[in-house]
């Protein structure tokens, strides 16, 4: 049965959920699901934004066919060409043969390179920043938005009803649930951390480029943001802004110290508890621990993109970093992440070399800034380190 709500007079929201999905992307777990958002525009012309996960083909097929309700289907607005949401071109052109494919040339490439179907050139309405297309009462602008988080990304602002269609931007984590917007939840307590997990893992790399599309969206009136996955905004828009500007220029939200150990016996464990007790009994609030080997890296780097000070604890493994702590530092350099203060601590039996490569590794985060401080145990802490522990939490808190 089709499962429709309609988002302003003349567009439905016509997506679908995924509930069974462990992996998103096949890396990120997803305990509470991933939507899937496609919307249908019903103005002169018909205008479908994007389509879905094949997943959810069948349920999006339904909703799509019912809501034409025996219109053509005269437009398709590509947005994105990652397969979540663009799996169902093959089967739009095949049910819809009027339809016209409106994207740029490297979207064109990219359905040749996924789906092989060799579309004439007739079949395609190329545009680029600045052009646009008139449907009725509806004109929609199309804006360049490069490498968020892909090369070819697109967004698209209707001026009629000052819709912005951001494409991954805006999304989050989580299955859409009966509600569709934003303010029909209690977002800031049940979706915030993992908008901001989504944000931080799928486009936090690319900070610079999110700025270049925020600073376009604010010479625009926006009274409706619809993205590919997660809540529509209609109201409170600026708070979600704000939240994309502080990401994208890699601030911290919140003073507090995210410690990431890694601990095979526990007696890295023992000493970073100890640390965190002694942070806490100088004042230091907002303490978050994580053992790299029980958590996914995703939520690790997430609160690392929230909290300002960041601590690695980590012993020798195979002559290098244990290994669960090595991925995370791979990740999180992969991710961009700047402007925090670090402290690392190592453990080796022999031949100790994780603190050094750890350092290595985090050096190539910019404007970072590594402590002086820091503690490196022989296999367990020692009374007469004590002192180091001490120093540490000093350097910590002068932060
Ligand atoms: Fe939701 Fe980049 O795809």
């Amino acid at each position: 049965m089709h499962i429709i709500r309609q988002v302003t007079s003349d567009i439905c929201w016509i997506g679908a959920s995924d509930h069974r999905l462990s992996l998103f992307e096949n890396i990120y777990p997803v305990p509470q699901g991933i939507s899937y958002n496609a919307y249908l525009l019903k103005d002169e012309k018909t205008v479908l934004f994007d389509t879905v996960d094949a997943a959810v083909r069948q349920q999006f097929l339904e909703n799509l066919k019912y809501a034409l309700d025996e219109r053509p289907l005269d437009y398709i607005v590509i947005h994105h060409m990652e397969p979540d949401h663009c799996a169902e071109i093959a089967d739009l052109v095949r049910l819809y043969p009027e339809i016209k494919i409106v994207c740029n040339g490297q979207m064109q490439k990219m359905i040749e390179q996924f789906f092989s179907l060799n579309l004439p050139a007739d079949k395609f309405i190329f545009v680029k920043e600045g052009d646009t297309l008139n449907t009725g009462r509806h004109t929609l602008h199309f804006i360049a938005a490069p490498m968020v988080h892909w090369p070819e990304v697109m967004m698209t602002y209707d001026t009629a009803d000052k819709i912005l269609f951001s494409a991954d931007a805006f999304g989050t984590f989580g299955a859409l649930n009966g509600n569709i917007f934003a303010d029909e939840v209690d977002f800031e307590h049940f979706y915030l951390d993992e908008a901001r997990r989504y944000y931080a893992n799928i486009v936090g790399k690319y900070g610079p480029q999110v700025q270049n599309v925020l600073n376009k969206a604010a010479a625009l009136d926006i009274r409706m943001i619809c993205p590919l996955h997660g809540f529509i905004w209609r109201q409170n828009i600026e708070f979600y802004l704000q939240k994309y500007r502080q990401w994208s220029a890699y601030e911290p939200e919140t003073e507090g110290v995210v410690i990431a150990y890694g601990s095979i016996y526990g007696n890295t464990y023992n000493t970073v508890a100890l640390l965190a007790a002694e942070l806490a009994d100088a004042g230091v609030k907002n303490i978050r621990m994580y053992d790299v080997s029980v958590t996914h890296p995703s939520y690790i780097i997430s609160d690392m993109f929230q909290y300002s000070t960041l601590v690695f604890a980590a012993p020798t493994y195979n002559g290098g970093i244990f290994v669960n702590m090595e991925n995370l530092l791979r990740d999180l350099t992969a991710h961009n992440l700047q402007n925090r203060r670090i402290a690392v601590l190592d453990n080796g039996t022999w031949a100790a070399v994780a603190g050094k490569q750890m350092k290595e590794e985090l050096a190539k985060l910019k404007n970072c800034v590594i402590l002086e401080s820091s503690l490196s145990l022989k296999s367990a802490l020692k009374a007469d380190q004590l002192p180091q522990i001490d120093a540490l939490v000093k350097d910590i808190i002068a932060a």
